[in-house]
C-alpha cells in the first residue's frame, strides 16, 4: 500500500499502544496512510487498514537502525512525499522498585537510552526525511510532556530533560523548516490514561482543574489538528494538553 496525491501519508513512531494507537486510528479514519515504527511486530489485536504492510519494526534506541530505517521509509513513499511526521514514541524508565530515577540514581546508559528514543530519534527522522517533508509541505509534531517544564513526582530526570530538549528542538526545527513550507510544533500531555502512568497518579488527578485523566483520543485530536490545514499558520509552538495541570 502506498500513499498518493489524494491520500496523505503520516510517519508515526510508537503506534502500538496509548497515544500513538489513538493517533493511528484517527488518521486512518480520515483516510490517511500511516507508516508506523515501534520495537514490536504489528499488533494483531488492533488492526487498521494497511497496518501490517505499513509497519516497520525498529528500536529507536539504536541510532544505526534508525538511520537505516529512514532508507526503507523513503522506498515506501512512492511519490517521495511525506505530509506528517509525529515523533510520539517515548520511554520513562523507573528504578527496580518502581522508584523515580533522579539525577543521582540514573546511570549513564539509561540517560543515553532515554535520549536516543525520546530525542535523537526525532532529530534523525526530521533530518533524514527533510526532502520528503518539504515535497509534501508536511507538518512535524513532537510529543513532549509537562515533565519537560517542571519537576514531576514520577517522571525521572533523564525523561524530563529529554522532553525539555525535544521542546527546544521543536523551535529549532520550526526555524529551519519554516522557509520550506514545513510546520513544526509540539504537544505536551499531562496525565493521560496509558500504560506509561505510575501508581499514585490518582493523587495528582485530584488536584487538576478538570479532576480527571486525559484520554489518548483527546491527545490524538490535537495532533490531527496540527497536521491539518486548520492549523496552517501555527508553527514553533508547544500546546499543553493537561486538564489545567500547568496553571
Ligand atoms: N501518557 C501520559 O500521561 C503522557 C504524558 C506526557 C507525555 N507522554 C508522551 O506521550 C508519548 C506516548 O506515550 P504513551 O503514554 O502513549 O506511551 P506508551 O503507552 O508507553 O507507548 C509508547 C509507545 O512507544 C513505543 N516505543 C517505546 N520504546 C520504543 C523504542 N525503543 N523504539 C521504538 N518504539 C518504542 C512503544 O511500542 P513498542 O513497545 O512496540 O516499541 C509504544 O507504541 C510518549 O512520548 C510519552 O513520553 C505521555
Amino acid at each position: 500500500m502506498s500513499g498518493t496525491e489524494s491520500q496523505p501519508t503520516l510517519l508515526l513512531t510508537g503506534a502500538s499502544r496509548g497515544i500513538g494507537h489513538a493517533t493511528v486510528r484517527l488518521f486512518s479514519m480520515h483516510g490517511w496512510r500511516v507508516i508506523t515504527c515501534s520495537r514490536h511486530a504489528f499488533p494483531e489485536n488492533c488492526p487498521w487498514p494497511g497496518g501490517r504492510e505499513n509497519h516497520i519494526q525498529l528500536d529507536l534506541a539504536d541510532p544505526k537502525s534508525t538511520i537505516a530505517a529512514t532508507e526503507e521509509i523513503k522506498k515506501r513513499l512512492a511519490d517521495g512525499k511525506l505530509q506528517a511526521l509525529v515523533n510520539n514514541a517515548g520511554i520513562s524508565p523507573k528504578g527496580p522498585d518502581g522508584e523515580r530515577l533522579d539525577t543521582f540514581n540514573t546511570d549513564l546508559a539509561d540517560w543515553g537510552r532515554v535520549f536516543h528514543v525520546n530525542f535523537f530519534a526525532a532529530v534523525v527522522l526530521a533530518r533524514e526525511l527533510k526532502d520528503q517533508l518539504i515535497a509534501g509541505r508536511g507538518s512535524i509534531v513532537n510529543v513532549t510532556s509537562i515533565a519537560g517544564s517542571r519537576v514531576h513526582p514520577f517522571a525521572g530526570a533523564a525523561y524530563a530533560t529529554s522532553k525539555a530538549a525535544l521542546a527546544a528542538l521543536t523551535r529549532e526545527l520550526a526555524h529551519d523548516f519554516g522557509p520550506h513550507g514545513v510546520r513544526v510544533n509540539a504537544i505536551a500531555p499531562g496525565e493521560v490514561e496509558t500504560g506509561i502512568l505510575s501508581p499514585g497518579t490518582e493523587k495528582i488527578v485530584e488536584t487538576l482543574p478538570l479532576r480527571r485523566l486525559g484520554l489518548p483520543e483527546e491527545v490524538a485530536s490535537t495532533i490531527f489538528f496540527l497536521c491539518s490545514r486548520d492549523s496552517s499558520y501555527v508553527t514553533g509552538t508547544e500546546i499543553e494538553i493537561n486538564g489545567g495541570q500547568h496553571v
